[in-house]
C-alpha cells in the first residue's frame, strides 16, 4: 500500500495496479466452461471506458440519464436523511453524478469528506483534482484498487457516519450469489447507522431494455467486441474480432439482459500468455455480461436479510430506475 499526498485536501492510496495486475485465470476459467463466458471487467480498457461513456449519451441507453434526473431532484432529501457523513463511492469513475450529491452535502457545510474508490488510478486522480478545485470544503481520500481491497483498507471515518454509494446499477452486473457476497462485504465495513445508497435499473418491457443494449449507432456492439481486442493485447492473443457478432438478448425469466459474442464461423483462437487454445463452433456464443433488472421490493427483502433496512426509495415518473437508501441497524 502506498500513500500519495497530492495536495493537502487530496490523499490517495494505491492498493493495486488495477486490472492490469490480474493474471487471466478468470479468462481461462470462462473460456473453458460450457457455455463460454468472459468477465465483464475486461470491457474496461481505455477504449472500452471511452465507448461506455459514449453509450451513456445514446438516446436508447436510459439508465444514466434517468439516475441523474433522480439524483438531481432528490440529492437534498438524501443529504437531509443521512445528515453529515463521509461519502464512500465504489466505482467512482469520473464522479460526474457524485457532484450532484456533493452539491447537496457541501451546501452550507464546513467540511465534506469524500472517499472515491476505483481501479483506474488515472481517472481517480484526475476527477479528485477537479473536485477539490470545485468544492472549497471538500477533502478526499481516494483508493485505487478493487472494492474488496479498498473496503478492507478504509481509514476510520472522520465524520459521524458514512454513506456508501454504488450507482449506475452496476450491482446488476453481478450474479445473484456474487451480489449477496458483495453487499455483505459492504455491510461488514459499515457501522450501525451508516447508510448505503444504491442505484438500480428496474424491470420493464424487454423491448426497451433490448434497445438500450443494441443502440442504433452501434456503440454497444463496438464496446462488446472491443473486449476481444483487449484480450489480444493483454494476453498476446489472435482472436479475430470480425469473426464475432454482438448480441444482446433480454431473458425475461431471469430478469436480465445478456450480452454475448457470437462466433460467425467455426474457428480456433489462441491466447499465448495464458497457454490457451479455444475452439468455437459456428453460432456458438461467449456470454460477456449479465445486467439484471430489479424489483425493489424483492431486493429490499434481500437487503433486510443482510441487516440493511430500507430508509427511502426514489424513482423517475416511468418507474424505470430507482435510488434506494438503506441503513444498518439503528444509531
Ligand atoms: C456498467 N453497467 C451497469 C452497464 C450495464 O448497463 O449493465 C454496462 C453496459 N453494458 C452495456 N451497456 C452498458
Amino acid at each position: 500500500m502506498e500513500l500519495v499526498n497530492e495536495v493537502q485536501r487530496f490523499q490517495f492510496t494505491r492498493l493495486a495496479r488495477g486490472a492490469e495486475a490480474e493474471d487471466g485465470a478468470d479468462v481461462v476459467a470462462g473460456l473453458t466452461s460450457a457455455p463460454k463466458t468472459l468477465p465483464c471487467r475486461y470491457f474496461y480498457d481505455a477504449a472500452g471506458s471511452d465507448l461506455f461513456a459514449q453509450i451513456c449519451e445514446t438516446p436508447e441507453y436510459y439508465p444514466t440519464r434517468t439516475e441523474r434526473s433522480i439524483l438531481t431532484r432528490h440529492a437534498g432529501e438524501i443529504a437531509a436523511l443521512t445528515g453529515p457523513c463521509e461519502i464512500v463511492e465504489l466505482g467512482s469513475g469520473t464522479a460526474s453524478k457524485t457532484r450532484l450529491l456533493l452539491d447537496a452535502y457541501a451546501d452550507g457545510a464546513k467540511e465534506v469528506h469524500f472517499v472515491p474508490i476505483d481501479v483506474s488510478e488515472s481517472v481517480l486522480r484526475e476527477s479528485s483534482r477537479d473536485l477539490v478545485s470545485r468544492y472549497a470544503a471538500l477533502s478526499i481520500r481516494g483508493y485505487s484498487g478493487t472494492y474488496e481491497q479498498a473496503l478492507a483498507a478504509l481509514h476510520p471515518a472522520p465524520a459521524p457516519a458514512r454513506m456508501f454509494v454504488f450507482l449506475g446499477s452496476t450491482i446488476g452486473n453481478f450474479r445473484n450469489s456474487e451480489r449477496v457476497a458483495f453487499v455483505a462485504r459492504i455491510r461488514d465495513a459499515m457501522e450501525d447507522g451508516d447508510t448505503f445508497l444504491l442505484g438500480i435499473d428496474r424491470r420493464k418491457d424487454g423491448a426497451i431494455i433490448e434497445a438500450a443494449y443494441n443502440d442504433s449507432q452501434g456503440l454497444t456492439a463496438r464496446f462488446n467486441l472491443n473486449m476481444l481486442s483487449h484480450l489480444n493485447r493483454r494476453f498476446h492473443g489472435d482472436l479475430v474480432v470480425d469473426n464475432f457478432t454482438h448480441r444482446a438478448v433480454y431473458e425475461p425469466r431471469r430478469h436480465q439482459i445478456e450480452m454475448r459474442l457470437e462466433s460467425r464461423v467455426a474457428q480456433t483462437a489462441r491466447l499465448a500468455d495464458l497457454n490457451l487454445s479455444v475452439s468455437f463452433a459456428r453460432g456458438e456464443s461467449i456470454r460477456t455480461e449479465i445486467s439484471k433488472k430489479f424489483d425493489p421490493e424483492e431486493l429490499a427483502g434481500e437487503f433486510t436479510a443482510l441487516g440493511l433496512g430500507q430508509v427511502a426509495l426514489w424513482s423517475d415518473a416511468r418507474q424505470w430506475f430507482s435510488l434506494v437508501l438503506f441503513r444498518l441497524g439503528a444509531r
